[in-house]
């Protein structure tokens, strides 16, 4: 029998349909743990994740910290560090915090409505095809104030960039997301030069005018691609990922009409299979964790699928619980880079859930979903269902 840490595997068929029972062994017998395949020590407690993820002195995000390289194209919020990252992650903040997230959730919410009336009675359909990706897209591109790009043809490029997030475990998928992210790059620069809505990303232009230096220039743009790339997979993972938990739990959807439990519950779905798996820091000093040596240099992984069902932090975490509150859980990350989209992500999770409730039929698994091989995101590749009378 291989060891508890060889069997986390996370491409492996097992892992890809449920991690948590790997997890929950890793985090009782080898809570930090070398993983030779992502050449980084793994964390599975809660405790220790916030630790990693709050102390940005200590553990870098900025590979440039660590004597490691940024390709241009991926400065952004999400790759530097405090106190670079600081002003153009409060620019982005502040430009969120303007738009008129009432407004985009109920766009999005009859979006939802429409399809799922196109849908009834149709037979089986894949709700990540006619549900996620439309949501997903049409929400960020509302959030930005863009036009909603063709939607199969936004998912395919935006599919190539998340799948070479697991870059270090397959080299092949390198090249691939390059070419995407260089697509994706020349789309968000046409909408700096021409788009002409109001939303997040002419408030971001304004802030960021020319003259500001080419260096915030150059970070506000990348950031741009990442909220709307970043923004748009993980929304689309998170809907289906909801979608499965809310068809294994009979009576749960039903419960979220209570506009109490609706808000609450959105979280709890995120926490009990949220769709981002971990992230990676890199140590600055050597230091120690749960008993464990770190060298100067070390990536470490928290695993958020591990820290979200941790016992020490959730009362009955392995249990779906819609009105769990306080929820700290790390499905939107902790700390300098925590999720900026948290809030869109809700309302567009909130829109999903009041959607189908509007609808007279009953949404119904229609055979087993499909998993994605992919280790950072968790997700589906399809989720087939019904709606019944
Ligand atoms: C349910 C949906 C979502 C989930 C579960 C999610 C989760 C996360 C997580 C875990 C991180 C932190 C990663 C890390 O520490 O390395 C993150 C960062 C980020 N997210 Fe989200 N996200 C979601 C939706 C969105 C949306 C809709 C947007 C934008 C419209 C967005 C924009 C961002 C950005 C820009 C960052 C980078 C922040 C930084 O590094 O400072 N996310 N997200």
């Amino acid at each position: 029998m291989p060891s508890v840490t060889d069997r986390y595997d996370p491409l492996a068929a097992e892992i890809l349909r449920d991690p948590y029972p790997v997890l929950a062994e890793l985090r009782m017998c080898q809570p930090v743990f070398w993983h030779a395949g992502m050449d980084s020590w793994a964390l599975t407690r809660y405790a220790d994740s916030v630790r990693v993820l709050r102390d940005h002195a200590s553990f870098a995000r900025d590979p440039r910290r660590t004597g490691g390289t940024v390709p241009e194209p991926s400065l952004s919020v999400q790759t530097l560090d405090p106190p670079q990252q600081s002003h153009v992650r409060s620019l982005f903040m502040t430009a969120l915090r303007a738009q008129d997230l009432t407004g985009i959730e109920s766009r999005a919410r009859r979006l939802v409505s429409e399809r799922l009336g196109q849908l009834a009675g149709g037979g089986t359909f894949d709700v990540m095809a006619e549900i996620a990706v439309p949501l997903s897209v049409a929400a960020v591109a509302d959030l930005l104030g863009v036009e909603p790009p063709p939607y199969g043809k936004f998912a395919a490029v935006s599919d190539a960039i998340m799948r070479s997030m697991d870059g270090g475990l397959n080299p092949a998928l390198v090249e691939p997301g390059r070419i995407a992210r260089q697509q994706l790059s020349d789309l968000v620069d046409s909408w700096f030069t021409t788009s002409t809505r109001p939303g997040l990303l002419a408030q971001v232009r304004k802030a960021a005018p020319p003259d500001s230096g080419a260096l915030t220039q150059l970070y506000v743009k990348n950031t741009a691609r990442v909220m709307f790339q970043g923004g748009y997979s993980t929304m689309a993972a998170a809907v289906g990922n909801a979608v499965q938990t809310l068809l294994a739990h009979p009576g749960a959807l039903e419960q979220m009409r209570d506009p109490a439990l609706l808000a609450t519950g959105v979280d709890e779905l995120v926490r009990f299979d949220g769709p981002v798996q971990g992230t990676t820091r890199t140590a600055v000093h050597p230091c120690r964790i749960g008993g464990v040596d770190i060298e100067a240099g070390q990536k470490i992984v928290p695993l958020f699928a591990a820290a979200n069902r941790d016992p020490d932090a959730f009362a009955r975490a392995n249990a779906l619980v819609l009105d769990r509150s306080p929820n700290r859980h790390l499905g939107y990350g902790w700390g300098p880079h925590a999720c900026i989209g948290t809030t869109v992500a809700q309302a567009g999770l909130r829109a999903l859930v009041a959607a189908l409730n509007d609808q007279p039929a009953r949404l119904a698994a229609a055979g087993d979903g499909v998993r994605r091989r992919t280790a950072t995101m968790r997700a589906f590749e399809t989720l087939p269902a019904l709606l019944l009378p």
